[in-house]
């Protein structure tokens, strides 16, 4: 059983959890992900690992309830236990020194980036972080990537907090002064690294994103996790979750992703009335 150690809310629906799972904090990689099952009916949902501890056994991942499943596990407490954590899965991060780079993380994305900067960093490159968020109360692990990175910038939608303005803004600055990088980095929502790549793409700057598709076994034999990738079909699981964000199909992507925006809104709807008539039932 993989048994919650520590829980902790860092912003509204978003959730880190530290979790028992010795064998895989000891094996990860930056980049690496686990497959997850709450319940022993629940849907798997892949988590990217944000930091491990091979000495107390421990792995770290961090949740924003979208959906039913999500908000399922962020009602899990300290001493609940996830039936299953599958991995570490996928092809770790290719961290290289390559001098200057950008890391990009958007919304909950900066979950994802954070190992990516830290190694990035221990590598000896130069790392300028930008974390992007709506707004204030929505931005989190400011203190983690400002450790991490020689430059943090922040930057909110509605400009309560650090620079006003899209991820992209910021980046675009930097590529035009005089500390343009090698390589940048991008995770979040869909629509923010395909706008990066198009940043990025007429300076030929290389770009790496990470991709969360759909994913049902995390093996590459289900399929779920399609995408086209230079024209060929790449399984995320097992190919990425890493890619060339130049050659993404990022439009047939964002179209599969929303195949089942309906279903999961229904799911949703009835999760949030159970949670709600399980909250009313008084305890005796
Ligand atoms: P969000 O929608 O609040 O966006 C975060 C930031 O991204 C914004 O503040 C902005 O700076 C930037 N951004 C968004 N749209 C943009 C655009 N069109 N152009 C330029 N910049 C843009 O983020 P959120 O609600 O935290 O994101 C949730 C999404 O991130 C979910 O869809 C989730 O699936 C996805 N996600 C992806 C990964 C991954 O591995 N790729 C990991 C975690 C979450
Ligand atoms: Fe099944 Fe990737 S999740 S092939």
């Amino acid at each position: 059983m993989y048994v919650i150690i520590e829980k902790e809310t860092l912003a509204p629906k978003i959730t880190r959890f530290v979790v028992q799972a010795p064998l895989i904090a000891k094996k990860r990689k930056a980049g690496n992900f686990v497959i997850v099952r709450a319940t022993e009916t629940g849907e798997r949902i892949p988590l990217t690992i944000v930091d491990s501890d091979p000495v107390k056994g421990t792995i770290t991942l961090i949740i924003q309830a979208i959906g039913k499943t999500t908000h399922l596990i962020n009602n899990l407490n300290t001493d609940d236990s996830f039936i299953d954590v599958a991995g570490p899965l996928g092809e770790p991060t290719p961290i290289e020194n390559v001098g200057k780079t950008v890391c990009i993380g958007g919304g909950v994305g900066t979950a994802v980036i954070y190992p990516i900067a830290r190694a990035l960093k221990s590598a000896g490159n130069r790392v300028t972080s930008i974390v992007g968020a709506r707004s204030k109360e929505l931005v989190i692990l400011e203190k983690e990537m400002a450790e991490t990175s020689d430059e943090l910038i922040v930057t909110t939608d509605d400009g309560s907090y650090g620079v006003k303005g899209f991820v992209t803004d910021s980046l675009n600055k930097i590529i035009t002064s005089d500390n343009c990088p090698q390589a940048v980095y991008a995770i979040g929502p869909l629509p923010m690294m395909r706008a990066v790549a198009e940043v990025t793409r007429p300076h030929g700057i290389r770009t790496y994103v990470s991709l969360n598709p759909l994913m049902m076994d995390g093996t590459g034999m289900c399929g779920a996790c399609r995408v086209t990738v230079g024209g060929e079909m790449k399984f995320a699981c097992v190919d990425g979750p890493e890619f060339d964000a130049h050659q993404i199909a990022f439009d047939e992507l964002i179209a599969r992703n929303n195949t089942y925006r309906d279903l999961e809104k229904t799911a949703l709807d009835a999760c949030a009335r159970e949670l709600d008539e399980a909250r009313e039932v008084p305890h005796g």
